[in-house]
């Protein structure tokens, strides 16, 4: 995502320090750590200078910041790692249980593209509250979850757009652009589910190293536009209590202004 997104950084001898240093940190949970040695670009993560910021120092060993540092287990880390995606598959499960025994209410296809869409939106915010959260709890190896929650966002919304196809629309392709071209709530969820393949395609460490770390990044900032297409896709689907929607968008206010604080407190 486009946390990733790095900036010149000052000499040679900094750089390799730091990727070292973030090596060792990371554990090289889901292989992020081979990605940044093997990806063209020199420059440290701005996740890893944010959370130097916060603590006003670099990560010297002797200060606990490296190789000082305990890593995990491997079976704690697996252990962690199949939790989140638990946790991600848990509301997917349970829908389709409820699917399985008719407990859907009254309109089902609605409450299935419903629930798959709330579901999408909640995992796309949670994505991006993966870095504040990182930077504040002083965890930056929460990092590494990043890319499941946002392939699951993704799952999620594919399917709220299947539903929809299959189940809403019998698959009648004619009606689905009728759609998108006369009701501006599809229009701009069909602008957010399109924006969002490219994202999860590039999303494997190989398409890191294709692309270029500085590319991918900037690709990824795609999902700053990406949010807030689905919060507004809400919005305007919302024909009587527009609180939902909008306890959504302050959610996201707030994830995205705390981006922009960071940005202006760590420019020059
Ligand atoms: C990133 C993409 C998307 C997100 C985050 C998203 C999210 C949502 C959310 C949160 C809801 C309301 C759930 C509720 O009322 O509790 C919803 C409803 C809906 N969405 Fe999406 N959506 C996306 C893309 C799409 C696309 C591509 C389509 C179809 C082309 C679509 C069609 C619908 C429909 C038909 C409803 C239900 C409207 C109703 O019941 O009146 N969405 N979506």
């Amino acid at each position: 995502m486009a946390d990733d997104v790095e900036t010149a950084s000052s000499s040679p001898e900094k750089r390799g320090r730091w990727r070292a240093a973030d090596t060792r940190r990371d554990g090289g949970g889901e292989g992020q750590s081979a990605v940044r040695a093997a990806a063209p670009s020199t420059a440290e993560p701005v996740l890893g200078r944010a959370l130097r910021a916060t603590r006003g120092r670099s990560p010297s060993p002797a200060r606990g910041g490296g190789a000082g540092r305990k890593r995990p287990s491997k079976a704690r880390d697996n252990l962690v790692y199949a939790a989140v995606w638990l946790t991600c598959a848990a509301p997917l499960a349970w829908l389709a249980f409820r699917a399985f025994t008719g407990d859907l209410g009254v309109n089902p296809i609605e409450t299935l593209i419903r629930q798959l869409g709330v579901w999408g939106l909640r995992l796309l915010l949670v994505g991006l509250a993966i870095t504040p959260a990182a930077v504040i709890l002083r965890k930056p190896r929460l990092a590494r979850f990043r890319r499941t929650i946002g392939l699951f966002a993704f799952a999620y919304v594919s399917l709220h757009l299947l539903s929809y196809i299959g189940v809403d629309l019998y698959f009648d392709f004619g009606q689905l652009v009728k759609d998108i071209l006369k009701r501006p709530f599809i229009t701009l969820g069909m602008a957010a589910f399109v924006l969002l393949i490219p994202l999860a395609i590039t999303s494997t460490n190989g398409w890191v190293i294709r692309m270029g770390r500085a590319a991918w990044s900037r690709l990824h900032w795609l999902i700053y536009l990406i949010v807030p297409l689905g919060v507004a896709h809400y919005y305007l689907l919302v024909k009587a209590d527009h609180r939902p929607p909008l306890v959504y968008g302050a959610i996201l206010a707030v994830l995205l202004g705390w981006r922009l604080w960071r940005a202006t407190r760590s420019s020059p």
